[in-house]
């Protein structure tokens, strides 16, 4: 059944294979227990373990402390933390077959924040913050922090943590992991050249600034198992004239396939505050097939992909080879069997749901 539809084939990524094309997309939820995940998460990803989708993206997770955006967001430097995960990670499986990756992440310039509920403002050290690193001493926008510029020293103790995270993921039993190199967090402000103004190797002409980008996903592809995947979600537009370009993260996307990239999710924005950003029905999905058709990787494409013939139409025309779903998901947890069943294919239930079939329903079918 599932020949008929491109979104709901298998999608090989080393020795792990998706079962279909949806990905839940990565998201934060702010409600981390020391960092690590509670019952929130037992719920939240565990609910979304039965989504129906080929692999459940874990919300960026801080590979330093002061790397996440708020406080209540995850990180992954304790093996505390990695406990916690591997709770979750073996409940969602011990009910589904999903794949499970993690995103790693560093929150840059855009750390020590408060909870969006709480307005999502900058928390000062001292009120419960921190001080907060980039690339060069350039804020994210007035009335944020000026971060302070991060040494050699540092760049490689950054790096150094994104290895460490990446062992504790591969020890918490996690399947593939992403490395966040989007939305104005820390290794995006390495690529836009507004928020990189170095001016030793890792700033300056595109290559400078993607080397430190590239030298943390060399170092973490080489310490994570050569059989599991491991894919970036890449920055695909600052969208303000002068900034990085979609040609910009082809040729990054083109970089981290040389070095054993297996997938790439193009995203864009947050870099710019206010950047004139044009949000409509699947508005990244140019940049996602622009980066595809450059390099040829296997591309992920996100943003405003809301029903399952849209993404179906996405996959067929050939933009991108997976989606990933985001507030469609948070909406109804069970999107993917819901675009399953607007595309004639099967899905995958639990028993204990197999009565939610809607051919299952006799005389639901309406005369008026
Ligand atoms: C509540 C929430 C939390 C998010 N957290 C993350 C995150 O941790 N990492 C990330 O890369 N994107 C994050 N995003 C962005 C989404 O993954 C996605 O790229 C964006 O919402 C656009 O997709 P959508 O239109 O399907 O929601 C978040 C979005 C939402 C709504």
């Amino acid at each position: 059944m599932w020949g008929m539809s491109r979104l709901f084939s298998p999608l090989d990524l080393r020795a792990l294979t998706l079962a279909n094309r949806v990905q839940v997309s990565p998201m934060c939820q702010y409600s981390a227990v020391d960092g690590g995940m509670g019952d929130w998460h037992l719920m939240h990803l565990g609910s979304l373990a039965l989504s129906g989708a080929g692999v459940l993206m874990v919300e960026a997770t801080a590979v330093v402390p002061e790397g996440r955006i708020t406080n209540a967001c995850l990180g992954l430097h304790t093996d505390a933390q990695a406990e916690a995960l591997a709770r979750v990670r073996a409940f969602c499986r011990s009910h589904s077959p999903i794949a499970v990756g993690v995103q790693l992440a560093h929150a840059g310039r855009k750390a020590s924040a408060q909870c969006p509920w709480d307005g999502g403002r900058p928390v000062p050290p001292g009120e419960g913050g921190w001080a907060v690193v980039g690339p060069s001493a350039v804020p994210y926008t007035s009335g944020w922090p000026t971060p302070r510029e991060l040494s050699h020293a540092e760049l490689h103790e950054v790096r150094e943590a994104f290895v460490a995270a990446t062992h504790r993921a591969d020890a918490a039993g996690i399947d593939l992991i992403e490395v966040h190199a989007a939305h104005g967090y820390l290794l995006s402000t390495f690529l836009s050249p507004f928020s990189n103004l170095r001016t030793d190797e890792y700033g300056g002409s595109r290559e400078h600034r993607m080397r430190f980008p590239l030298e943390v996903f060399e170092a973490m592809r080489r310490a994570w198992p050569a059989h599991k995947p491991m894919g970036v979600r890449i920055h695909g537009s600052d969208w303000v004239e002068g900034g990085w370009t979609v040609d910009d993260a082809a040729a990054f996307a083109g970089a981290l396939k040389a070095l054993g990239c297996d997938y790439v999710t193009v995203s864009s924005g947050g870099v710019i505050s206010k950047a004139p950003i044009t949000a409509g029905p699947g508005y990244q999905v140019p940049l996602a097939a622009a980066v595809r058709r450059a390099t040829g990787i296997t591309t992920c494409a996100v943003g405003l992909i809301t029903t399952g013939p849209q993404a179906e139409a996405i996959l067929a025309d050939e933009s991108a080879d997976q989606v990933a779903i985001a507030r469609a998901m948070l909406f109804n947890p069970h999107w993917a069997w819901q675009a399953a069943a607007a595309l004639g294919a099967d899905w995958v239930a639990p028993p204990q749901y197999e009565r939610a079939t809607p051919q299952m329903w006799p005389g639901a079918r309406r005369t008026s």
